[in-house]
Order: C-alpha cells, then sequence, then structure tokens
C-alpha cells in the first residue's frame, strides 16, 4: 500500500475530527436559526456541510492510497451556544487547532518522505488559511455590531457573499 499504517491511522483520527468539526457547526447553525438569524444560520450550516467534504476527502484518500478506514468516536459538540460572540470565537478556536493538526498530519508526511500525500495535505493546507481567516473577519464584524446589533451582520454577509462559493469545492 502507499500509506503507512500510520499515517492512515492518523488521517482516521482527522475524519473524526472533521466530523466532530461538522456537528459542531451544525450545533451553532441551528442556534442561529432558533435566533431568526437565516444569514448567519445559513453561513454555518454551509461550514457544517464543507467540514463533512472534509473528512470525506480524508476517506477517499485513505481507500485510494491503500490503508484502512475505521472512524473513531466522534466528540459531542459545545452544548449550548449561548451568544454570537461565543459562537465565532468557538468557530475560530477550532479552526486555530484545526491548523494545527493538518500541519502535523503534513509533518509525519515530510518524515516518511510520502510525496503524494504531502501533494494531497497540501489543499488542506491551503484552506484553512481561508478557514480561520473567514472565522476572524466574522468574529471582528460580530464584536463591532454587539449582539443586539447582529442584523447588521446579516447584512453584511449578504453583501459579502459567502467565501464557500469563491470557487472550490
Ligand atoms: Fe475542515
Ligand atoms: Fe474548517
Amino acid at each position: 500500500m502507499l500509506i503507512s499504517e500510520q499515517l492512515a491511522l492518523a488521517m482516521n483520527e482527522q475524519v473524526g475530527r472533521e466530523l466532530g468539526a461538522s456537528n459542531q457547526y451544525v450545533n451553532i447553525a441551528a442556534y442561529f436559526d432558533s435566533e431568526a438569524l437565516p444569514e448567519l444560520a445559513g453561513f454555518f450550516y454551509r461550514q457544517a456541510d464543507e467540514e463533512r467534504m472534509h473528512a470525506m476527502k480524508f476517506v477517499h484518500y485513505v481507500v485510494e492510497a491503500g490503508g484502512k478506514v475505521a472512524i473513531p468516536a466522534v466528540d459531542e459538540p459545545t452544548a449550548e451556544i449561548k451568544s454570537a460572540e461565543e459562537a465565532a470565537k468557538l468557530s475560530l478556536e477550532w479552526e486555530l487547532e484545526v491548523t494545527n493538526q493538518i500541519n502535523d498530519l503534513m509533518n509525519m508526511a515530510i518524515e516518511e518522505k510520502d510525496h503524494i500525500a504531502q501533494e494531497f495535505l497540501r489543499w488542506f493546507v491551503n484552506e484553512q488559511l481561508e478557514e480561520v481567516s473567514t472565522m476572524d473577519e466574522l468574529l471582528s464584524v460580530i464584536r463591532r455590531a454587539g449582539e443586539s446589533g447582529l442584523l447588521f451582520v446579516e447584512d453584511f454577509i449578504v453583501r459579502r457573499g459567502d467565501p464557500h462559493e469563491e470557487g472550490e469545492a
């Protein structure tokens, strides 16, 4: 097989984390949905779909490279979201954490001199720049607007357009 057992194992763990992130974002989306903030809800529902897509990318890669797929237990999402700021802060923290996880996977692929895996992982390295900067921006806008000014944030999302729809998958 093309992939080492160690790297396949680490990628399986990442599948679990991406699925966990997806659930986390569904939870946040539902919070905004119940607060009658449809643009923020839509933004996070799409974000949830994207995380699932990330998980599937890892699944397909592991299979293609001849590794074994075994999906681990997925962490429960943060029980209760209480504010927009908290939701955006959590999301930004998540994305920074995921960036480190992707870097760790890349380091492993480099150590193993696995060039195919490095090529595959490069997409995620680039993706994290967009993910972190999007959440960072959202957090700034939410802080500026304040919890009573979230309709401005709704407007902002409509005007800005969805970064997920700007091109790549
Ligand atoms: Fe992701
Ligand atoms: Fe993400």
